[in-house]
């Protein structure tokens, strides 16, 4: 089967859990307005679904959601251009996940790392949704017959298994209904690590708050927390072998690239030979630049809460159109009898 005989089409999905943080701008949503282009289709999503697989109180979960697609247009997605909707609204998505974990098996999803990271050592008492969690992501994905996939470094596994199931349902049911998705995982920042531990990803679910950027922090916050990473007291290398062995300081120039949309050479050929003493208020100055504007606009679209769920209402109306005619050519596929009269 061959990948271009699909409409290119962008889809990516951000849980609304709180706390959207630099590694979700720089390794997802950055990418996703980059991705906005007159010639693509880019559909983005709010994947509260997701969100429950884990205990979410209802309060925060609808707060969560709407500060998500505040920080979705406060980023630069423009309603006009992207598909914007929360997921839960677009009942395909589930339905779709259903014929999905009838056709993905039990020892893929045993292998997922997440699963495993998440789960614990508490398997049993996991819930049943965060096991099957990648189905209903290659349902979100699929039911787009969405052709390229922009995330961060930590899905990628999830993408194999999104082409496992599209594969398999092909091939059991003798069609080429389903595209074989690209994962786009580029730049500099496809994994932010904390900025308190360079071993560890940045992440929402980290006790310190100074281990990442909240894309809700304000100016004096982002600078207090870049001057206070960790880093070792080295000066910077002018080539990028020299950040081996180094995570924090690798980490903190793959900040500064993706931030100034540079590649880390160009970055290394300005400041190696600097000491962190110098680079950090450079960074800190770059990082407010960019990233101030993006809460302060976050903070005025959440005081417009009528606005934002009139965005969602009519992106989760365009998302339909595009799922319900695949779901039924999935359904007509599988050899669901459909009852529906005219
Ligand atoms: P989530 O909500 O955990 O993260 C959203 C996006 O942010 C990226 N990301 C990072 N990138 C770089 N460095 C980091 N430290 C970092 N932390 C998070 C993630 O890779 C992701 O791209 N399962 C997905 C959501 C999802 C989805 C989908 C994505 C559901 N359905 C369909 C794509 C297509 C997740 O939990 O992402």
């Amino acid at each position: 089967m061959t990948e271009t005989q699909f409409t290119p089409r962008v889809f990516s999905g951000i849980q609304p859990s709180g706390n959207l943080h630099l590694g979700n701008y720089l390794g997802a949503l950055k990418r996703f307005v980059d991705m906005q282009q007159p010639d693509m289709e880019t559909i983005y999503c709010m994947v509260d679904l997701h969100a429950i697989t884990v205990w979410q109180d209802p309060k925060e979960l609808a707060h969560s959601t709407r500060e998500l697609c505040a920080g979705f247009i406060a980023a630069g997605l423009d309603p006009d251009k992207s598909i914007l909707f929360n997921q839960s609204q677009v009942p395909e998505h589930a339905q779709l996940a259903w014929i999905f974990n009838c056709v993905a098996r039990m020892g893929w999803m045993q292998r997922m790392t997440q699963w495993k990271d998440k789960a614990g050592k508490n398997q049993q008492n996991a819930s049943l949704g965060l096991f099957a969690y990648p189905s209903l992501m290659a349902a979100d994905i699929l039911t787009y017959h969405a052709t390229h996939v922009p995330v961060g470094d930590d899905q990628k596994q999830h993408l194999e298994l999104t082409r496992d199931i599209a594969i398999k349902f092909n091939h059991d049911y003798g069609v080429d209904f389903f595209p074989i998705t690209e994962p786009v995982i580029e730049g500099a920042a496809t994994r932010v690590m904390s900025l308190r531990d360079g071993s560890k990803k940045m992440s929402k679910s980290d006790p310190s708050d100074m281990s990442r950027i909240n894309m809700t922090d304000d100016a004096d916050t982002i600078a207090k927390k870049i001057r206070k990473a960790k880093t070792d007291p080295d000066a910077l290398p002018s080539e990028i072998d020299g950040l081996e062995d180094r995570p924090e300081a690798r980490n903190l120039v793959n900040i500064y690239a993706a931030l100034s949309d540079q590649t880390v050479d160009q970055v290394l050929a300005a400041v190696g030979g600097k000491q962190f003493g110098e680079f950090k208020p450079m960074l800190a100055e770059l990082a407010v630049e960019k990233l101030a504007p993006i809460s302060s606009e976050m903070a005025r679209l959440m005081g417009e809460e009528a606005e934002i769920d009139r965005i969602l209402g009519k992106g989760a109306e365009k998302a339909r159109a595009i799922a319900a005619p695949i779901l039924q050519q999935t359904y007509e596929i599988v050899g669901m009898v459909s009852s529906k009269q005219g």
